[in-house]
Order: structure tokens, then C-alpha cells, then sequence
């Protein structure tokens, strides 16, 4: 068994679908003791109690109450997230700040929370599921492009910030990926692009990747397990892409 993290405390946001439940397994897996952060009260019940964790049932769009939060995890994956496909004429501008506030203030907001006890310790890995979206751009998704890119900077500055204090702070940049964020999204994709919705996959989502195929939860989460670990020490301020060779173009 590989107990590579035994003695950590991880807190992962988003925990209870996707790629935030993989993350959670992966790091509970290899030692650590997870709190699955999560709007789905019942979905973070579930997944704690197979992991031998705690749930954290919270809303990130309470951003005001994250501003008094102190967080005492080594390990914090920040997660969360949500997609609106609209061009920007017809994108309604509450659903940008909302975007924007889930996956760029509320990031912010836990660091900022985790950081005393990580500087205390002199250990912490700030992880940051961005997006190839980090690095790149598509139609239609201007509050999440722009939230990712916000993410990519926020995180190397924690870098810089953590880097003689024992934190790490690094992105993960997935193309897309089999989760619900994914097929949720094929419909709006197939009206947008004037496509039937079968052809969305080959036609929208992987024309850019030299891989065809989505990326598994399970393959970001490993990544993220080995972030986490003491082997990726000087593994900070980058951007790690898993995206089939999308952002070698
Ligand atoms: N799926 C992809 O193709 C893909 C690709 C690149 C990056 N990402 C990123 O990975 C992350 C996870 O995406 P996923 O595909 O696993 O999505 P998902 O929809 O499967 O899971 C997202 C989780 O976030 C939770 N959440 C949503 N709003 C919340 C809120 N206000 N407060 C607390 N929790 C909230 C949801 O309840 C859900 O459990 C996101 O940041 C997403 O941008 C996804």
C-alpha cells in the first residue's frame, strides 16, 4: 500500500462528483484523511463515510463567510466548479460574477484560509484544478476561461509567496473530462455549433487533442496524489496539462 500521505489532512472542494471524488479517493488511498468540501450535502455524506473522512457541506458562493475562515488541512485541492455556455452578447452578468466567485474568489478565500497552519508547519500543497481553458480559450465560455486564467495567476503568486515556507502551490490543466460538468454540457454545445448532439464529442470537444478520447477522474487524480506527495517538492508555479496534446498546438 502506498501510505505516502499518511498523517496529512486534505480538504478538497467539489468533492462529492467528478473529479473532486476521484481526488478524494486517490488521497484517502494513499494515507491521508480527507474532508469532502461540497453544496451536495448528501453526495459529501456519502463519499466521507466510504473514505473514513468528514464532509464539509458548504456553499462557495458565500464568499463573505470564507473571509473569516481559518483552515488547518496540509493539503488543499481547490476544485469546484461550474461551466455556462453562452456567447458573450446573451451571457447574463450574474452568471459571470457567480463563475467568477466560485472558481476564482473562493479559491483565493481558502488559501488565504490555509496558509497560517501550512507556514506554521512549513508544509502545504496548494493544488488548483484549472483547466486546459487555463491556457486557452474557447467560444462561448467567457466566465470560465476567464476564471481559469484568474486561477493560473493566483496560483503562481501563492507560489512565489509559500516557496521558502514549505508551500507549493501548481495547477492541473485537464481537457475535458468524464464527469457530469462534461455531459451536461453537450446539449447546450450541440444547439450553440448547430450540431446533433452525438457528433459534439468528436466535433467540438476533441478536435483540438492528438489523444481522442476524454480524460479519466482517475488519471487527474493521480496527478494531483503525486502533487501532494513529498517527491513533487519542487514542483511550484507550474501548470501540469493532461489535455491529449490539446495545448501542444
Ligand atoms: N470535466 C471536465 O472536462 C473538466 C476539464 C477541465 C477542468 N475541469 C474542472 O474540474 C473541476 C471539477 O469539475 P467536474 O467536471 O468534476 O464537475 P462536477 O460537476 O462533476 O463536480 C463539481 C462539484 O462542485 C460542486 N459545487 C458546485 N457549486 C458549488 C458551490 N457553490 N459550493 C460548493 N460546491 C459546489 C458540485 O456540487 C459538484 O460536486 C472544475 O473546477 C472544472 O472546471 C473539468
Amino acid at each position: 500500500m502506498d501510505n505516502s500521505l499518511n498523517g496529512r489532512k486534505a480538504l478538497v472542494t467539489g468533492g462529492a462528483s467528478g473529479i473532486g471524488a476521484a481526488c478524494a479517493r486517490a488521497l484517502a488511498a494513499r494515507g491521508a484523511k480527507v474532508v469532502v468540501a461540497d453544496v451536495d450535502a448528501s453526495g459529501a455524506a456519502a463519499l466521507a463515510d466510504e473514505l473514513g473522512g468528514t464532509a464539509w457541506t458548504v456553499d462557495l458562493l458565500d464568499t463573505e463567510a470564507l473571509g473569516a475562515l481559518s483552515l488547518d488541512c496540509d493539503i488543499l485541492i481547490n476544485n469546484a466548479g461550474i461551466q455556462k455556455v453562452a456567447p458573450i452578447e446573451e451571457f447574463e452578468p450574474a452568471e459571470f460574477r457567480r463563475i467568477l466567485a466560485l472558481m476564482l474568489e473562493a479559491p483565493f478565500l481558502l488559501i488565504r484560509a490555509a496558509l497560517p497552519h501550512m507556514y506554521a508547519n512549513g508544509f502545504g500543497r496548494i493544488i488548483n484544478i484549472s483547466s486546459v481553458h487555463g491556457l486557452r480559450a474557447s467560444a462561448y465560455k467567457s466566465a470560465y476561461v476567464s476564471a481559469k486564467h484568474g486561477l493560473e495567476g493566483l496560483s503562481k503568486v501563492t507560489a512565489l509567496e509559500g516557496g521558502e515556507r514549505g508551500v507549493t502551490s501548481n495547477c492541473i490543466n485537464p481537457g475535458y473530462v468524464r464527469t457530469p460538468l462534461v455531459e451536461r454540457q453537450i446539449a447546450d454545445q450541440a444547439r450553440l455549433h448547430g450540431i446533433p448532439e452525438a457528433e459534439v464529442l468528436a466535433k467540438v470537444m476533441l478536435t483540438e487533442s492528438a489523444v481522442k478520447r476524454l480524460v479519466e477522474p482517475e488519471e487527474v487524480a493521480s496527478l494531483a496524489a503525486w502533487m501532494a506527495s513529498d517527491d513533487a517538492g519542487m514542483v511550484t508555479g507550474a501548470s501540469y496539462t493532461m489535455d491529449g496534446g490539446w495545448s501542444a498546438r
